[in-house]
C-alpha cells in the first residue's frame, strides 16, 4: 500500500472479457483481421443452419443473432479449451414451460476458481484490492462456519434463497420486492453460472433486496453468530454480506441500461468532451426526497442567492418517464467538471455513474460501503464533502479545483479508471464467483432442495418478460462462457493493514479540511 497503485489491468486482458466488452455498441466495425476467419467461418455455419431449420426465422425463438456480429472471443492456444457460446432460445406460446432449464452443463476444466492453473501457465493476476472485502464479509463466520441452522434463521429476512446443486442454480422465492430489483439480481446469478459453467460449488444462501442493512454486529458473537444474510450494501455497525446490486444488469424503471453498456457510453461521453471545456461547477440530479443529506444539498444551488458553485437539479421520475427519459442521460451528464455524490436510503447506485465521467467525484460523508465503493480513497479517487456543512466544502473544493487544474484532473482519471476499469463486468463477475466460492467453504451442511424451489436457468427467468425489461436482459446475457482463470484473490487483510487504511482514510479528509481552513482564514 502507498506505493504507486499497479496497473495490473493494462496486462493481457481475460479471453473471455474480450467479446463482452463490446456489447455497447459500435464494434461490429471493429473485427481484427486475426478473428476475422473464424466470424466469416461463423457466418456461414449461420446460414447453413438458418437454412437448414426455419425455427431460426421464427420471431418467438431468441437466437444469438446479435452476438454474431460481435467479436468471438480471441482464440486460444490449441490446448486450452475454446469459450462457448451461450444461446436462449424461448419456446413458443404453443410449447409448455417444461422445456424451461433442460440445457445441460458442461463443466469447464477446473472445478473452482483456487484449483491450482494448469502447469507452464502464469498464475493470474491478483484481483482488484477491493476483493480483498470479502475476507472481512465472511469473517463473523470464520471460527463457527455455517450451519443449516444458522441459514434458516436468516428466512424471516429474505426476500430469496438461492441454492447451487450439481452447477445448476435454483431459487426459493418467499415474496417479490420493489420494482424488478429481484429479477434482475436473479439474472446475476444465471449470467455468472452461464459465464463459468459447473465452476460454481454447491451452496446455499439467503437474499434481502431491501436498502438498509441490518443484521448488527453488536447482537452477535462467536457463541451466537449472525445470520448470513446477502444484499446490496452495509455500514461499519452490520455484518450483512454484500453483493453487487441489480443495476450492474439494468434498472428498467428508471431507464438506467446494463453496466457494460453504459460503460461504453461513457467512455465516448468522456471522449466526446475534454474536462477544461466542461462548465465549472459541481452537478448533481437525483431524486432529493430520500435522505436528510439530499434536501440540504438542494440549498446549495446557486437560485439560492449564494453562488456557492453548485448545480443541483431535482429529478421528477413521474415527468421523466412521460417524456421518454430525455433529460436523464446518464452519459450526457459528463459535461461539468466536478460531480456530486450524496447517499440515498443507504447506499446509491448512483456512484458508479458519477465516478465515471473523469470529473472529479465530491463525495457528501459516506456511511455505507457496497462491494466495490470500500477501494475507493478520499483524495485520490475523490474528493471529501462534510456533510454537515455541505454548501461552503463544495464552493471551496470547486474553487481549489479551479485553481489546481492538473491535479484535480488526476483525481477525477482515478475515479473514473476505478469505476470503468476495476469495476468492469469482468471484475464484478469474478468478485461474486470468489466471494461465492469463499462462502460455500464455510457451508457445515450438503445443501438440499427445498420443497419449493424452482430452477433458475435463462428461459425461466427472460422468456415471460416484454418491453424494456425484456431489452435489458437480453444486453446483460452472457454471450459466451469463460474459461480462463479468474484474477487470485487477494490475501485478508490483516488487523494493522485495516488500521492503516482506516488512518489514510482519515488524514485525506483531515488535509482538505485543513486547506479549507486556510483558505477561509485567509479570507477574513
Ligand atoms: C409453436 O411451436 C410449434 C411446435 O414447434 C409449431 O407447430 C407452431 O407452429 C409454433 N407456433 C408459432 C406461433 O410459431
Ligand atoms: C480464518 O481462519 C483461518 C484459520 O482457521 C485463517 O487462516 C484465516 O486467515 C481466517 N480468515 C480471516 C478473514 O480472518
Ligand atoms: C453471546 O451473545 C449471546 C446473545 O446475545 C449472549 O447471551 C452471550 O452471553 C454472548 N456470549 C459471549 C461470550 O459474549
Ligand atoms: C438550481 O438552479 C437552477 C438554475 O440555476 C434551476 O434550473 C434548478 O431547478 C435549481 N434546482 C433546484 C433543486 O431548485
Ligand atoms: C411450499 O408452497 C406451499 C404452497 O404455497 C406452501 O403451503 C408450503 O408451506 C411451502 N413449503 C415450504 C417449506 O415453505
Amino acid at each position: 500500500m502507498g506505493s504507486a497503485p499497479r496497473r495490473w489491468w493494462r496486462g493481457e486482458e481475460a479471453n473471455c472479457g474480450a467479446a463482452e466488452s463490446r456489447m455497447g455498441g459500435g464494434a461490429v466495425g471493429a473485427i481484427q483481421s486475426s478473428t476475422k476467419g473464424v466470424v466469416f467461418f461463423f457466418l456461414v455455419l449461420l446460414v447453413l443452419v438458418a437454412v437448414i431449420s426455419r425455427r431460426w426465422m421464427d420471431d418467438s425463438t431468441f437466437s444469438m443473432i446479435s452476438s454474431w456480429r460481435e467479436q468471438a472471443p480471441r482464440l486460444q492456444h490449441s490446448h486450452q479449451p475454446q469459450p462457448k457460446p451461450v444461446t436462449l432460445t424461448c419456446p413458443n406460446h404453443t410449447t409448455t414451460p417444461l422445456h424451461y432449464c433442460r440445457r445441460t452443463i458442461t463443466p469447464s476444466p477446473s472445478s473452482s476458481p483456487s484449483a491450482p492453473a494448469t502447469s507452464g501457465t502464469e498464475p493470474p493476476p491478483s484481483c482488484p484490492d477491493y476483493f480483498r472485502w470479502i475476507h472481512e464479509d465472511l469473517r463473523p463466520w470464520n471460527s463457527t462456519g455455517i450451519t443449516r441452522k444458522m441459514l434458516e434463521s436468516a428466512r424471516q429476512f429474505a426476500a430469496f434463497r438461492l441454492l447451487v446443486i450439481g452447477g445448476r442454480v435454483y431459487v426459493d422465492q418467499y415474496h417479490r420486492v420493489f420494482q424488478t430489483r429481484d429479477l434482475f439480481t436473479l439474472w446475476g446469478f444465471v449470467q455468472l453460472a452461464n459465464r463459468y459453467p459447473g465452476r460454481l460449488p454447491d451452496l446455499d444462501l439467503m437474499f434481502n433486496c431491501e436498502d438498509m442493512p441490518t443484521v448488527k454486529a453488536d447482537d452477535y458473537n462467536t457463541s451466537h453468530p449472525p445470520p448470513p444474510l446477502f444484499r446490496y450494501c452495509k455500514d461499519d455497525s452490520t455484518v450483512d454480506i454484500v453483493f453487487p446490486d441489480w443495476s450492474f444488469w439494468g434498472w428498467p424503471e428508471i431507464n438506467v441500461k446494463p453496466w457494460e453498456v453504459l460503460r461504453e457510453e461513457m467512455k465516448e461521453a468522456n471522449d466526446r468532451m475534454a474536462w477544461e471545456k466542461r462548465k465549472p461547477y459541481a452537478f448533481w440530479k437525483g431524486n432529493p426526497t430520500v435522505s436528510g443529506h439530499r434536501k440540504d444539498l438542494m440549498r446549495c444551488n446557486s437560485s439560492n442567492g449564494h453562488d456557492w458553485n453548485a448545480r443541483v437539479y431535482a429529478q421528477d421520475w413521474v415527468k421523466e418517464i412521460e417524456n421518454g427519459f430525455k433529460d436523464s442521460n446518464l452519459a450526457e451528464q459528463c459535461i461539468y467538471r466536478y460531480k456530486i455524490f450524496v447517499e440515498g436510503r443507504a447506499w446509491s447506485v448512483s456512484s458508479k455513474y458519477i465516478l465515471a465521467c473523469d470529473s472529479p467525484a465530491l463525495f457528501v460523508t459516506t456511511h455505507f460501503h457496497d462491494f466495490m465503493t470500500r477501494g475507493l480513497m478520499p483524495g485520490r479517487h475523490y474528493w471529501p464533502i462534510r456533510e454537515d456543512n455541505q454548501c461552503r466544502s463544495i464552493k471551496f473544493a470547486v474553487d481549489w479545483g479551479n485553481k489546481h487544474q492538473e491535479k484535480v484532473q488526476a483525481m477525477g482519471k482515478e475515479g473514473s479508471s476505478f469505476i470503468l476499469e476495476e469495476v468492469k463486468m469482468e471484475f464484478v463477475y469474478q468478485y461474486m464467483l470468489h466471494l461465492l466460492t469463499e462462502y460455500a467453504k464455510l457451508l457445515r451442511y450438503e445443501p438440499t432442495l427445498p420443497e419449493n424451489a424452482t430452477e433458475l436457468c435463462l428461459e425461466s427467468v427472460a422468456c415471460g418478460e416484454e418491453g424494456r425489461v425484456r431489452e435489458f436482459l437480453m444486453e446483460a446475457m452472457v454471450k459466451w462462457t469463460c474459461d480462463s482463470e479468474p484474477c487470485t484473490l487477494p490475501p485478508p487483510y490483516s488487523a494493522g493493514e485495516l488500521e492503516q487504511l482506516r488512518s489514510r482514510k482519515a488524514d485525506a479528509i483531515k488535509q482538505v479540511e485543513e486547506w479549507k481552513q486556510e483558505a477561509w482564514e485567509e479570507e477574513h
